[in-house]
């Protein structure tokens, strides 16, 4: 095999991304070098903040370049190797090119095992997705037993864990969602005590006045803008909000005009932090542990929405903004 199909980021998106914005190409593949493994793509995960770094502004990590291939979690199986950590047949989870095939160095590869959880998991419920919603519960928000936790986002693959793991923890838990059926699901598989539809819902103010009686506690809050806003109303004193994503605000081309925050952070005594799952690096083998002992026990659960074939990556990232996912989004090549 000489070729393989890439996908390229072609222009920066204006707006919502667009599938003229990727470009379906074929590069050529490197001979395997000693400490490299020859690999085919079989899962790709397609996450919001790609969003982010398709635009060339400073964050925490470095922009696309445009003509390049995109680049995200992914899990493959080595069909060659050149190095003694990996052998044909092993699968394995890295930050790797949208390429069906692609030559890779080992180092940052780790081995997963199909016989402890389905391949597919190691993206989702045992991967960013579940340590996001490990550590951001427990760590930043500083859950208690009794409290009510609201969450948005919350039919999605971060929001459907933040929940259950809520529910261990002995909180009231809310959801906030773009549909009823999300609200059902989030209700019937997931635990959630109440849910409300945003895209229904004419005063948020008052419906999470309604399904939060004893107010806000923990805000989980997965996607900013003016439902975060109404949030901010709801709050209790000593609250603690924490801003994991902001996905209604991703595809704006300015930056909305929005409520100042201080005066309901000032008189509730509340505080309110941003967070990336890389900061936590050093304490993801203690985020995956718990979370595989706690699906091992049966008490969490988690959803996927897979679309299939290569070239359906774009449009599957592209839906997101949609909410067309429920649970965590991927592609199985
Ligand atoms: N801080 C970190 O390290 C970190 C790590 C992972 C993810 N995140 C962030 O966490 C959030 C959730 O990520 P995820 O991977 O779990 O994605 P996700 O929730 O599975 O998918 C995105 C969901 O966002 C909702 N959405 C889309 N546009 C919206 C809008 N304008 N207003 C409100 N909701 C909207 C949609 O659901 P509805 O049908 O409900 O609208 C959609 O299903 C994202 O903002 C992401 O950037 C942060």
């Amino acid at each position: 095999m000489k070729s393989t199909n890439t996908i390229n980021l072609k222009n920066r998106p204006q707006g919502r991304p667009k599938l003229s914005d990727f470009e379906f190409t074929t590069t050529e593949l490197p001979q395997l070098n000693e400490g490299e493994v020859l690999l085919k793509i079989t899962y790709v995960s397609v996450d919001p903040y790609l969003r982010g770094r398709m635009m060339d502004a400073k964050s925490y990590i470095d922009p696309f370049e445009l003509d390049q291939p995109i680049v995200s979690g992914c899990v493959a199986e080595v069909l060659e190797s050149k190095s003694s950590n990996l052998k044909a047949g092993d699968f394995v989870t890295g930050m790797m090119e949208w390429k069906e095939y692609q030559v890779l160095n080992t180092d940052n590869l780790k081995k997963v095992d199909s016989d402890k959880a389905p391949l597919s998991a190691y993206l989702g419920i045992l991967g960013m997705t579940g340590l996001t919603a490990y550590f951001g519960l427990t760590d930043i928000g500083k859950p208690k037993k009794g409290e009510t936790l609201l969450v948005s986002g919350a039919a999605g693959a971060v929001g459907t864990v933040v929940g259950q793991i809520g529910k261990i923890l002995g909180m009231r838990v809310v959801g906030i969602a773009g549909t009823d059926e999300k609200i059902e699901l989030i209700k019937s598989e997931y635990g959630y005590d109440e849910g409300i539809n945003y895209k229904t819902t004419d005063n948020m103010v008052q419906a999470i006045a309604k399904a939060c009686p004893n107010g806000v506690d923990v805000y989980y809050d997965n996607v900013g803008g003016e439902i975060s806003e109404a949030v901010l109303y709801n709050i209790n004193k000593f609250s603690r909000t924490i801003v994991c994503g902001a996905i209604s605000v991703y595809n704006k081309t300015e930056l909305p005009k929005s409520t100042s925050v201080q005066p309901f952070l000032i008189k509730t005594s509340s505080s309110m932090q941003g967070f990336i799952i890389f900061d936590y690096k050093e304490r993801h083998p203690e985020g995956i542990q718990q979370l595989a002992q706690w699906l091992q026990e049966g008490k969490l659960q988690y959803e996927e929405t897979i679309q299939v074939g290569f070239e359906t990556i774009p449009q599957a990232f592209i839906d997101l903004f949609d909410g067309k996912n429920k649970g965590k989004m991927l592609v199985k090549v």
